[in-house]
C-alpha cells in the first residue's frame, strides 16, 4: 500500500503508479461499504474543492459534490461561463486565486489540444491538488470507477481477461478521446489483455498508444489493435465500447461527420454481444446514444453493468480526494 498521495496532482491516469492505483481502488472499497453501513467517515470537513466546468456534465458533478458533502466537506460547482476567464483570467490567475482559497480545485476542460495544457498551468500555479474531472487527453477518474467495476464483476486476478475498447457510432456530438485513452493507459497495467478496435480514421494519440504497448510490455498483459468490431467481440470478457471523435485525422466538422457517416454499422446489438463470452459484462461511461451506439437490449439487459459503474464514481473519487486534499 502506497500512502504518500497528500498533496498530489491526478491528471493523467499514470500520475499514480500501479501500486498508488490500488491503494486507491482499497480506500474505496472501505468508502463504498462505509456509505452502505451508513458509517460517518468525515475525512474532509471544513475542506473545500472547487469544480470548475467548461463542459456540460451528469455524473461528474453529481458525484463530486455528493462525494465532498459525504466526506464532511463542500463541493463549490463553478461555471466557467459565469467566471471572468473569458475576460482575461489567465490559468496561472486560477490556479494561484483558487489555491489560496480551496483545498482541491477540480476542472473539467476537454477542448481538443487545449484542456489538458490548461489544467497543467492551474497545477503548475497551484499550491493544492488539481484533480482532472476530463480534459481533451484523460478522464482519469472514469477509469478508476471502471476498474473498480471490472474488479467487483471479474475478481481481482484479471490476467488473460480479455477487454475490449471499441469505437461505436453516435450522431449526437463528436465526444473526446479521453475514455479510450485513459482505459488502454490503466488497464494494460492491471493483468488485462486490451484490444482496442476502430475504424481506421478514428486513431488514438500515437504517444498513448506507445505508452499502452509499453505497459503492456512491463506488465505482461496483450495489447493490440484491430479494425474489425465482430473480431475484437469474439471471447472477450469485457465490452466497452463507446463513440469517439476522428480528432486524431481531422478537426473539420464537415469531415469529421461524413468521416463518421460511413461506419454505422458500429453498434453493441444482441448478436455483437453473442460474440463475446456468455458472462462478459457491457461497459459504458455514459451518457450513450441509444439505438445508435448500443441498443436498449444490451445496455439495459442482464450483462450490462453501466449503472454500477457510474455508482462507484462517487466512490473512487472519494478516495482520491481524502487521499490527496486530507
Ligand atoms: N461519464 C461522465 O463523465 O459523465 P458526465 O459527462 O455526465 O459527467
Amino acid at each position: 500500500m502506497q500512502t504518500n498521495l497528500r498533496g498530489r496532482d491526478f491528471i493523467s491516469d499514470l500520475d499514480f503508479s500501479k501500486e498508488e492505483v490500488e491503494t486507491v481502488m482499497e480506500v474505496a472499497f472501505d468508502l463504498k461499504r462505509k456509505r452502505a453501513l451508513g458509517e460517518p467517515h468525515a475525512y474532509l470537513r471544513d475542506k473545500v474543492l472547487a469544480m470548475l466546468f467548461f463542459f456540460t456534465s451528469t455524473r461528474t458533478r453529481g458525484s463530486f459534490e455528493a462525494g465532498m458533502a459525504q466526506l464532511g466537506g463542500h463541493g463549490a460547482f463553478i461555471d466557467s461561463e459565469t467566471t471572468q476567464i473569458s475576460h482575461g483570467d489567465t490559468a496561472k490567475e486560477i490556479g494561484e486565486i483558487f489555491g489560496r482559497y480551496f483545498d482541491g480545485i477540480a476542472i473539467r476542460q476537454c477542448d481538443w489540444q487545449f484542456g489538458n495544457k490548461y489544467e497543467n498551468e492551474v497545477a503548475a500555479a497551484s499550491r493544492v491538488p488539481v484533480l482532472n474531472m476530463q480534459c481533451d487527453i484523460y478522464h482519469p477518474f472514469q477509469c478508476l470507477a471502471d476498474l473498480m467495476t471490472i474488479f467487483e464483476k471479474k475478481g481481482r486476478d484479471l490476467r488473460r481477461k480479455k477487454m475490449v475498447v471499441s469505437w461505436a457510432y453516435a450522431a449526437s456530438y463528436s465526444k473526446p478521446i479521453s475514455v479510450p485513452q485513459s482505459l488502454i493507459l490503466q488497464m494494460t497495467r492491471f493483468g488485462m489483455d486490451v484490444v482496442l478496435a476502430h475504424p481506421p480514421e478514428f486513431k488514438l494519440m500515437p504517444d498513448i498508444v506507445q505508452q499502452a504497448q509499453d505497459n503492456a510490455k512491463k506488465y505482461g498483459t496483450g495489447f493490440e489493435i484491430v479494425h474489425d468490431m465482430d473480431e475484437a467481440f469474439k471471447d472477450a470478457d469485457i465490452v466497452y465500447p463507446k463513440s469517439w471523435g476522428p480528432l486524431v485525422t481531422t478537426t473539420d466538422k464537415n469531415e469529421g461527420k461524413a468521416l463518421t457517416e460511413k461506419y454505422k454499422s458500429w453498434i453493441t446489438d444482441a448478436r455483437r454481444m453473442k460474440l463475446a463470452k456468455e458472462d462478459a459484462i457491457y461497459m459504458h461511461c455514459l451518457p450513450a446514444d441509444r439505438n445508435l451506439e448500443v441498443t436498449d437490449e444490451v445496455i439495459d439487459g442482464p450483462q450490462s453493468v453501466v449503472y454500477d459503474e457510474a455508482e462507484n464514481r462517487l466512490h473512487a473519487q472519494k478516495a482520491v480526494m481524502a487521499l490527496t486534499m486530507g
